[in-house]
C-alpha cells in the first residue's frame, strides 16, 4: 500500500468519526476534518488548549516502541490527532489500532529516514494528513545495528549513520520550518546515553547519536524566539524491539517510563531529560574518566 496516496484521505475519514473531545475539561475545538472541509487554516490559539497540552502529534518512526508509548501517554491528556510516519505500513497499523481504540484520530504517511530527497514531500504529507497545525513532533526512529557487522561492512555503517543522523537532520530542518511558520510547537528528539561517550561495543551507533544530540541542541538554539522548542531525550537501555535479545544494562528502563518523562518535559519546558533521571549523574561522572579507565568501565556496560 502506498501510504503517500492514502494518508490525506485516511486523516479525513478518521477525523470525521472523531467525537468532540471533552477530556478532563479540555476542548480541542473543531475536528481536523471540519477545519479542512471549511478551508480554515487553524489559528495557533486554537491548537494549544488552555493547559498547553499537546493536541496533535507527528511521530517520525511510527512503529517505534518508544514513539508509540509517547503517543499513548499523550492521548489521555487530550492528544486527538496523531500522524505516524514510517517505512513499514504493516508495523504502523498495529500502533494506529491501539491509538484509535484510545480515542485518537490516526493517519499514516510514508517516511524513510534514508530517503533524503523525499523528506520535503513526506513532511508536507504529514501536515496535510493532520489537516491542522501539529503541536509536537517526536523523532523516534533509529537503528542500533550489530557493531561487529558494521565494522565488517562499512557501507552498512554509513547507512546507519544516515538513518540515525543525516536523515533526521534533513527531516527536522523541514519540520522546524513548518513549526516556525505556525509560530509554535515542540520537537522531541530521541537521542541516547550512548552518544554521551563513545564505547568500543557500539561506537557506530553511539557516534550517530552524538551527532544527532549536538544537532538537536543547535536546532533548539536556532529556534529561540520562534515559539518552537526542542526537547533532547537521553535514555539508557530501554527494553524495546531495538534491544530484544540483549542483556539489560544497569538502570534499564521501559518505553512507558521514557514516555512519562517526555510528557513531563513537554509540560514543564525542560530542554534535556535523561531516563532514568539518575543516568544524568552517572554519565556526568563517566564522561570525565581518563580514556584507559573508561575503556575498562565501558567493557562491562
Ligand atoms: N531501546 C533503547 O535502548 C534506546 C535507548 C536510547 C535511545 N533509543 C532511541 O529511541 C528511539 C526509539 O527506539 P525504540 O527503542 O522504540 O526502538 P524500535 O522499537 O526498534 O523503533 C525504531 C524505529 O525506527 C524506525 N526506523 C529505522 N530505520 C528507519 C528508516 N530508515 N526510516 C524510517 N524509520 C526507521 C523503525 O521502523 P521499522 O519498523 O521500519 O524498522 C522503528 O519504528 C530510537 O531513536 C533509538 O535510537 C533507544
Amino acid at each position: 500500500m502506498d501510504l503517500r496516496l492514502q494518508a490525506p484521505q485516511l486523516a479525513v475519514d478518521e477525523a470525521t468519526t472523531l467525537a468532540p473531545a471533552e477530556h478532563a475539561g479540555r476542548s480541542v475545538g473543531r475536528t481536523g476534518a471540519e477545519r479542512a472541509c471549511r478551508g480554515h487554516p487553524l489559528a495557533s490559539a486554537d491548537v494549544q488548549n488552555a493547559l498547553g497540552a499537546v493536541q496533535s502529534l507527528l511521530v517520525l518512526g511510527g512503529s517505534s516502541d518508544i514513539g508509540a508509548a509517547i503517543a499513548e501517554r499523550l492521548v489521555p491528556d487530550g492528544c486527538r490527532t496523531i500522524v505516524l510516519a514510517g517505512r513499514r505500513p504493516e508495523a504502523m497499523d498495529e500502533v494506529a489500532r491501539r491509538l484509535r481504540a484510545a480515542g485518537a484520530a490516526v493517519a499514516a504517511v510514508h517516511w524513510d529516514a534514508v530517503d533524503v530527497g523525499a523528506h520535503a514531500d513526506a513532511v508536507k504529507a504529514a501536515w496535510d494528513a493532520a489537516a491542522a497545525d501539529i503541536d509536537c513532533v517526536v523523532l523516534a526512529s533509529g537503528v542500533l545495528g550489530e557493531q561487529s557487522h558494521l565494522e565488517d561492512d562499512p557501507a552498512s555503517a554509513a547507512e546507519l549513520a544516515v538513518a540515525n543522523y543525516a536523515g533526521p537532520v534533513s527531516t527536522l530542518l523541514h519540520v522546524a520550518r513548518r513549526l516556525g511558520e505556525q509560530g509554535h510547537g515542540t520537537i522531541v528528539v530521541l537521542s541516547s546515553a550512548a552518544g554521551e561517550r563513545a564505547r568500543r561495543s557500539n561506537f557506530v551507533y553511539g557516534s550517530s547519536k552524538a551527532g544527532l544530540d549536538a544537532f538537536a541542541q543547535g536546532l533548539a538554539d536556532s529556534l529561540v524566539g520562534a515559539g518552537v522548542r526542542v526537547v533532547v531525550v537521553r535514555p539508557g537501555f530501554v527494553r524495546s524491539s531495538m534491544t530484544e535479545g540483549r542483556d539489560a544494562a544497569p538502570l534499564a528502563t521501559t518505553p512507558a517510563a521514557v514516555a512519562e518523562t517526555v510528557a513531563g518535559a513537554i509540560a514543564s519546558g525542560k530542554e534535556t531529560v535523561w531516563v532514568p533521571g539518575a543516568l544524568r549523574y552517572v554519565m556526568a561522572a563517566l564522561r570525565h574518566l581518563p580514556r584507559a579507565a573508561w575503556r575498562r568501565v565501558a567493557a562491562n556496560m
